[in-house]
């Protein structure tokens, strides 16, 4: 696979690299970084005018397949992600059924391997079922070089002695742990059976325990002196205790979401269902805190938690509507239009939160355009100016809050392992 991609500003945060530079592409591999390369008979993106980034990482996406190939598939789900810009995608373990044996990753990874058409890794579940009780085969499963996590997703591991458990079984088998520190239905009831005195004020109940489990995960985090990475932070006084812990050296990312980035509670009337996401839409303080954090480095990632549903189940008004919103199409041009145009963050401070900063933290081969680095490779038109347009998407959802959105900068084009994957607005495999 040999491709020479001319004349773009390669933007790269781990080699601190900004300007007019070449790429040149031979066996998969970038093999040259370098200003006007020649190179006869070779195959030629024309890049004039963009900008070249180490592939996007999406490091949170539900791609559902299996039971719920009619929600989304790892086809439709990676045609999404290249058309998004991104060459890698992590999957969440809540599929059905749930990601929490060898067998079902056997069966995954099957699928995984003939249908995507950019890298795809998954996680892993905690406990069977997603129940909170008894751990999964952590040792098995971690083995696979596809899993790159646990979770048990939306529901949290609610009891302090399992979760302690895993993470010392995390801490045997060297794998990173990705709590999400929500509330579900099925977790709240857990509580409340295991502790009956405390009796939850609705509001709490629902979605205020996100600081509580947040301050749990560190707190263990502290004491095995294992890695964790909090999903999806939505409130201040979270991303105050991460604050907080970093500065006590406790390894701890964490990742924010464009929705909770850009949007506050307010605009969940506005736009109905499409905005019921767990955890919900906050205070218009929380996203101004979200922001500061991806100033200050706390935020290390944005991660899009693609979360499809069909149109007849969200159709089903507020209450019985599932929770999810997608993002595999819309997260770069949110981002760019929303903190990178308007001078919030840098684009090299968004590539770092979009591929270098995902890389490290998984343990992925990319997050670089060093030489020698496998050849996944973003390129972006940053003037493109764009309606958000759902009935257009590759994603079978079509639950996005950002539906009408003028946005300004989209993927030009998607290389995966020196294969364009995507160009133009157009899937090329
Ligand atoms: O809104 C959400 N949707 N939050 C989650 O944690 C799960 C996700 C889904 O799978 O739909």
């Amino acid at each position: 696979m040999t491709l020479l991609i001319r004349g773009g500003r390669v933007v790269d945060p781990l080699l601190e690299l900004d300007g007019l530079h070449d790429i040149l592409v031979e066996e998969r591999h970038i093999s040259k970084v370098a200003p006007a390369i020649q190179k006869e008979g070779v195959p030629v993106l024309e890049a004039q005018g963009k900008v070249v980034v180490p592939g996007l990482i999406d490091m949170h996406v539900h791609l559902r397949d299996f039971n719920e190939a009619h929600k989304e598939t790892i086809a439709t789900g990676t045609r999404a992600a290249a058309l998004g810009g991104f060459t890698t995608v992590v999957c969440e373990p809540n599929t059905d059924p749930p990601m929490d044996n060898c067998r079902i990753l056997q069966r995954w990874f099957r699928m995984a391997k003939g249908n995507g058409c950019v890298n795809i890794y998954t996680k892993v579940c905690i406990t069977k079922g997603r129940r909170g009780e008894r751990l999964t085969r952590l040792k098995a499963l971690a083995r696979r070089p596809w899993v790159v996590a646990a979770t048990d997703d939306g529901d949290p591991v609610v009891k302090d002695k399992v979760m302690e458990r895993a993470f010392l079984k995390a801490l045997e088998y060297e794998l990173l742990l990705t709590p999400h520190c929500e509330e579900s239905p099925a977790t709240l009831q857990v509580f409340k059976r295991n502790n009956p005195l405390v009796i939850v004020p609705e509001e709490i109940a629902q979605y205020r325990r996100e600081p509580y489990y947040v301050a749990r995960e560190l707190e263990l985090a502290e004491r095995t002196n294992w890695r964790v990475h909090i999903c999806h932070v939505s409130m201040g006084t979270s991303l105050d205790l991460i604050r907080k812990a970093r500065a006590r050296w406790v390894p701890v990312t964490c990742e924010a979401t464009p929705h909770h980035l850009t949007l506050s509670g307010e605009e969940m009337e506005r736009c109905g269902p499409d905005a019921k996401v767990n955890p919900p839409l906050r205070k218009k303080e929380d996203v101004e805190a979200l922001r500061e954090g991806l100033k200050d480095g706390t935020v290390d990632v944005i991660a899009s938690d693609h979360a499809p549903h069909t149109p007849e189940e969200k159709a089903k008004g507020w209450d019985q509507a599932p929770m999810g919103v997608i993002g595999l199409e819309t997260t770069l041009g949110v981002v760019l239009t929303t903190l990178v145009h308007p001078g919030v963050i840098t684009l090299a401070e968004a590539i770092e939160r979009m591929s270098t900063n995902p890389a490290k933290i998984l343990g992925l081969p990319g997050g670089s355009l060093a030489v020698g680095t496998p050849a996944d490779i973003t390129i972006i038109d940053m003037d493109k100016e764009w309606v958000v347009d759902p009935q257009s998407f590759a994603s079978k959802g079509r639950n996005t809050p950002f539906k009408g959105w003028q946005l300004k900068g989209k993927a030009y084009a998607t290389v995966v392992g020196g294969k364009v994957v995507m160009k133009g607005g157009e899937i090329v495999v």
